[in-house]
């Protein structure tokens, strides 16, 4: 075996997965009402953005040939109903019109379609009156959100809350407004995680409890699987896996069940792990992000969703 393993140009022969930036997509956070961009403390290298520091990023993302931005907002107020997910003036939505302004159709502008960094509950959707979440109010706003999305000028949009059905009542909202240009990658198969943590300080969570009644169950691949399927057959036009590195066998299932491109999110514990243990001086930081960038790639990710994007698209054009 260890022939074709003899030189470097040798084994570029013979690799059977290859790690390109249009493969690669940045997700960003953009906060409303700040001037200089927030550092996250839990996911160094990481900032919320201001509207113009998330269009450099967006720009540098285009030159860089990444395959898209996908979009997060922190908005200054926070109610109950995640009033600034359909407010055309929100700041999700005003970032988005940002950066299609930027980016033009050289850059594919995702955005998350989702409530919880609305809500000041920090849920995914409304709460009926006994704190549970309300599925099916939940995907009136949904509806709602996708609309004002695609008028500030989204390629696709990205539902995270994992409620039934919520695929389905995005198309229908979308194609009912002659809006079906505009494409969803669904969070079709995302678990419960712990890996989250970061990423709940990166958009300021007001969470209080855990998302166990609406995102999956760790256990369950099956269940991931039909997920996936479900959403192919409400209209998704990608589907995703997340979190991706304790998933990798989910991503391989969805992968070989489904007919559409797969995403899989590298989220930001994975990033966190990794960053923490180089700042350490435990492993070597940048062949270990390209390791497990491939990994996901080879259980069968299209697109792998990663805050190395920008990065990893500088190492690989070395
Ligand atoms: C929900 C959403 C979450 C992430 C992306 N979209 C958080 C959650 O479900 O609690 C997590 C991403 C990450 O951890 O990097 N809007």
């Amino acid at each position: 075996m260890r022939r074709l393993r003899r030189t470097a140009a040798l084994r570029e022969l013979v690799a059977e997965t290859t790690l390109e930036p249009r493969r690669l997509v940045l997700p960003a956070f953009v906060r409303e009402g700040i001037s200089e961009p927030a550092p996250i403390s839990t996911m160094p290298g990481v900032v919320q953005h201001t509207r113009d520091t998330l269009r450099k990023a967006a720009a540098e993302a285009a030159d860089l040939g990444l395959g898209g931005i996908m979009l997060f907002g922190i908005p200054a107020t926070k109610d109950a109903r995640g009033s600034g997910a359909v407010d055309p003036q929100g700041i999700l939505n005003v970032a988005i019109a940002d950066v299609v302004a930027e980016v033009g159709d050289a850059l594919p502008v995702m955005a998350d379609l989702c409530l919880d960094e609305f809500t000041d509950h920090g849920h995914c959707g409304l709460l009926t009156q006994h704190g549970t979440v309300d599925n099916d109010a939940t995907l009136e706003v949904y509806a709602e959100m996708a609309l004002v999305q695609a008028a500030a000028g989204v390629d696709l949009v990205g539902p995270s809350g994992m409620m039934d059905g919520q695929v389905a009542a995005i198309r229908a909202a979308l194609d009912g407004a002659s809006r079906q240009d505009v494409a969803i990658l669904a969070y079709s198969t995302k678990y419960a995680s712990a890996f989250y943590g970061p990423f709940r300080e990166a958009v300021d969570s007001s969470l209080q409890g855990d998302r166990k009644t609406y995102q999956q169950d760790a256990r369950n691949v099956t269940e991931g699987v039909r997920e996936a399927r479900l959403d192919v057959a409400e209209g998704a036009d990608l589907v995703m896996v997340k979190p991706a590195l304790a998933y990798l066998d989910v991503l391989r299932a969805v992968r070989d069940a489904v007919d559409v491109p797969v995403a899989a999110y590298n989220i930001s514990g994975e990033y966190a792990m990794v960053e923490a243990a180089a700042a350490n001086g435990w492993i070597d930081r940048e062949p270990a992000i390209l390791e497990t960038l491939t990994s996901i790639r080879r259980a069968g990710a299209d697109v792998v969703l990663t805050y190395w994007a920008a990065e990893a698209a500088r190492l690989l054009e070395r």
